[in-house]
């Protein structure tokens, strides 16, 4: 099969991996693609949502199946313009991507169902927000209605804080449309975890869960970012919890979407917090999560392609998604100063160092070929060093011994990736 994949971070070089390890495989395209997943598959010069020439490119190669885990072309209709011109595709259409698309959509969908979420209430108008915010308690949560690149999300401590917040949001439009609308909700506690799913429009198969860290500094601290580490499986997401989330929030969301006359079909990532009160939902998205997927998909004993095929086809429960009895670990190497000012174009010395090591991986997130045929940095996170292991406490010392092959002028790296899994041996 020629497949196409859509994309061009860590996350598409991890799907590129799993796909290209399927017998099925016969020619792998990958549009933008980077340096890294240059090295398993073709890459081709067309922008993620430059829809028409993708589509005419997918025509011209007979491409037999296009893979999309992306928001942004996901939620503008990539997948309805891809069948529209009778195009096999996996990923999901815009009228169901919106569960990631829109906060207040994902919201009410929970209450109307009955699905466990943070209590809230949504607005549109800057004045009803703050005259809101005089009876809340604090801390309290705004969010952006629409995609903001996971940074539409803030914790305000104080009435004073969270007004200024809603100014940003609303009046300052600093998400951009993306705050039209608004969502203000109670804060939860309780530790994350993700777990990513296949869905066929009726069906869901859950994958291996796993954990991330969004903050920048050790210890959780600083600023937020697009996640700077993974490990996987979450050995606190336990049968127990599993348990409740299969009675309270996975079939009942697949449910919930089909009843509204919105299919989910593709990856459904359920953000769950593991509260006092029970496991509730924190977000939804309607793709891979980044870099969720690189610890993830290389434990999946499954072909993704047998998988992707039969959610198309909505006979997903005729598939046993297995995982390896194994654990991951990813940690993110970025560029000094990410997520606020950091350079590019730097040379990434020692990627060699992972050519046939079994068990490692060095997924490229922000990388490219330089002029003089050299691999540089090309974004603030740049590469995720993964590794597994029998264990996790393994997979975590392998990977940190890993993230030691390679380095470029001004790397950074957190140190304590999978650390909380310290505290489960006391
Ligand atoms: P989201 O983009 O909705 O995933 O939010 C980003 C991050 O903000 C989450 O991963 C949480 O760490 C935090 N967060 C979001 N909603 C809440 C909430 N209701 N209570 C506490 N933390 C939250
Ligand atoms: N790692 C979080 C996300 O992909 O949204």
């Amino acid at each position: 099969m020629k497949v196409l994949l859509v994309g061009g971070g860590g996350r598409e070089h991890a799907i590129a991996a799993a796909l290209n390890r399927s017998p099925k495989l016969t020619k792998l395209y990958c549009a933008p693609g980077n340096a890294g997943i240059a090295q398993i598959a073709e890459c081709v010069p067309i922008g993620v949502m430059e829809f028409g020439k993708l589509i005419e490119f997918a025509k011209e190669k007979e491409i037999d199946l296009t893979v999309v885990s992306m928001d942004d072309p996901l939620c503008a209709g990539i997948v309805d313009a891809f069948e529209a011109e009778g195009l096999r595709v996996f990923g999901t259409r815009a009228n169901a991507a919106i569960i990631e698309g829109s906060k207040s959509f994902s919201k009410n969908l929970m209450k109307k169902y009955g699905i466990p979420t943070a209590a809230y209430e949504v607005f549109t108008d800057a004045e009803a927000a703050t005259e809101y915010l005089k009876t809340s308690s604090y801390p309290v949560v705004l969010k952006a209605d629409g995609l903001a690149l996971g940074k539409g999300v803030l914790i305000c401590g104080s009435f004073e804080e969270a007004k200024a917040g809603v100014a940003e949001i609303m009046l300052d439009k600093k998400f951009g449309d993306a705050g039209n609308e608004m969502v203000i909700e109670e804060f939860m506690t309780g530790r994350e975890v993700s777990v990513l799913a296949f869905v066929d429009g009726k069906h869901i198969k859950l994958m291996s869960s796993a954990q991330d860290h969004k903050r920048i500094g050790d210890g959780d601290t600083g600023l937020n970012t697009g996640g700077m580490g993974t490990f996987s499986p979450s050995p606190f997401y336990t049968e127990e919890i599993d348990r409740q989330c299969r009675e309270q929030i996975y079939q009942k969301t697949v449910d919930a979407m089909a009843a509204e006359g919105r299919p989910f079909k593709g990856v459904l990532y359920f953000g769950l917090m593991m509260t006092a009160d029970g496991p509730k939902v924190v977000e939804y998205n309607t793709r891979f999560g980044d870099p969720e997927a690189q610890v993830v998909l290389p434990r999946m004993k499954t072909d993704l392609i047998d998988v992707c095929e039969a959610c198309i086809d909505g006979t997903l429960d005729q598939i046993e998604l297995e995982f390896e009895e194994n654990a991951a670990v990813c940690v993110v190497i970025a560029a000094g100063g990410y997520p606020v000012k950091y350079e590019k174009g730097k040379e990434i010395h020692g990627l060699e160092n992972f050519e046939n090591k079994e068990g490692y991986y060095c997924f490229h997130a922000g990388t490219k070929v330089d002029g003089r045929g050299k691999i540089v940095t090309n974004g603030g996170r740049v590469l995720n060093v993964v590794a597994l292991g029998g264990t996790l406490q393994e997979a975590r010392a392998n990977a940190y011994r890993a993230a030691q092959w390679v380095s470029f002028e001004d790397c950074y790296m957190r140190h304590d990736i999978g650390k909380a899994l310290d505290e489960m041996k006391q």
